[in-house]
């Protein structure tokens, strides 16, 4: 059955990827973006009927209001909301007396706090829909447990593990409406923010999640994974 998706940060990276991988399956995709690109323009060229194009900064919740009302007027169900829009603004990794508070705030309204607003107006959709899927591309950086090695980089590990813990809560609140919540560390990959010694391309990482977002969810299910679908450490 062919399905309706919505997807944070689609002019490039992981959300480029992800927005063409389901057009190509014959889905519908409402693309938000904040900037605009010529790949994303490419998409809607070729994908005319089935991509609806729609530029928003995910922070400012006003505009995300805005754009849900739009999306009303297309659709009243949404089978899969993705929350993958994210900053990463310490990949040089500076040491405590250099770390940025202003930049570490920045991290948290885009990486942890924006994705709630996102599902605030998205989850009446989502629960109209046939598959009820929320998925937060998280990060093996927001497990606190065996898999942390990371000495600094405070901003986007802390906001990954408020993203993981925001899945948690949501799980708790919305599978009674048979929602299933997923938290999906995607690998590393080369984009912007993965940089360009990644060992796969945004692309390859795509194909990774939209297989594990696509397996056959049981509410109960573990809600932290990896792009194989394997359970991560909190
Ligand atoms: N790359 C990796 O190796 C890796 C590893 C683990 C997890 N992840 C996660 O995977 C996801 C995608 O990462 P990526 O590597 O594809 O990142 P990316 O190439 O840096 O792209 C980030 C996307 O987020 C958008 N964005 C940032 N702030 C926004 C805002 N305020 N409003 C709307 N859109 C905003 C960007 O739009 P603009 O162009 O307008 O800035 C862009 O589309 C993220 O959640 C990231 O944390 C990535």
């Amino acid at each position: 059955m062919k399905k309706t998706i919505l997807i944070t940060g689609t002019n490039r990276g992981l959300g480029l990827a992800l927005t063409k991988i389901f057009l190509e399956n014959g889905d519908t995709v409402l693309a938000l973006y904040r900037t605009h690109s010529d790949r994303l323009q490419e998409l809607k060229n070729n994908f005319k009927d089935n991509m609806f194009l729609f530029e928003v900064d995910v922070t400012k919740e006003i505009d995300i209001r805005d754009v849900f009302s739009q999306i009303r007027r297309i659709t009243s169900s949404i089978d899969i909301l993705v929350n993958n829009a994210a900053i990463h603004l310490e990949n040089h990794r500076p040491e405590l007396e250099k770390t940025d508070f202003e930049a570490i705030g920045e991290t948290f309204e885009v990486n942890s706090i924006s994705p709630l607003k996102i599902i605030k107006y998205g989850i009446p959709l989502v629960k109209n829909s046939h598959n009820k899927l929320i998925v937060n591309i998280s990060s093996e950086a927001g497990s606190i447990s065996n898999q942390t090695w990371r000495e600094s980089e405070y901003g986007y590990c802390m906001s990954k593990a408020a993203l993981n813990m925001m899945s948690k809560l949501l799980h708790n609140r919305f599978k009674k409406d048979g929602v299933k919540i997923l938290a999906v560390h995607p690998g590393w990959f080369s984009s912007d923010m993965g940089g360009p010694e990644a060992p796969i391309t945004p692309l390859q990482a795509a194909n990774n999640v939209a297989r594990t977002i696509l397996k056959e969810w049981k509410i109960d299910d573990q809600i932290f994974v990896d792009y194989d679908a394997k359970l991560m450490d909190w």
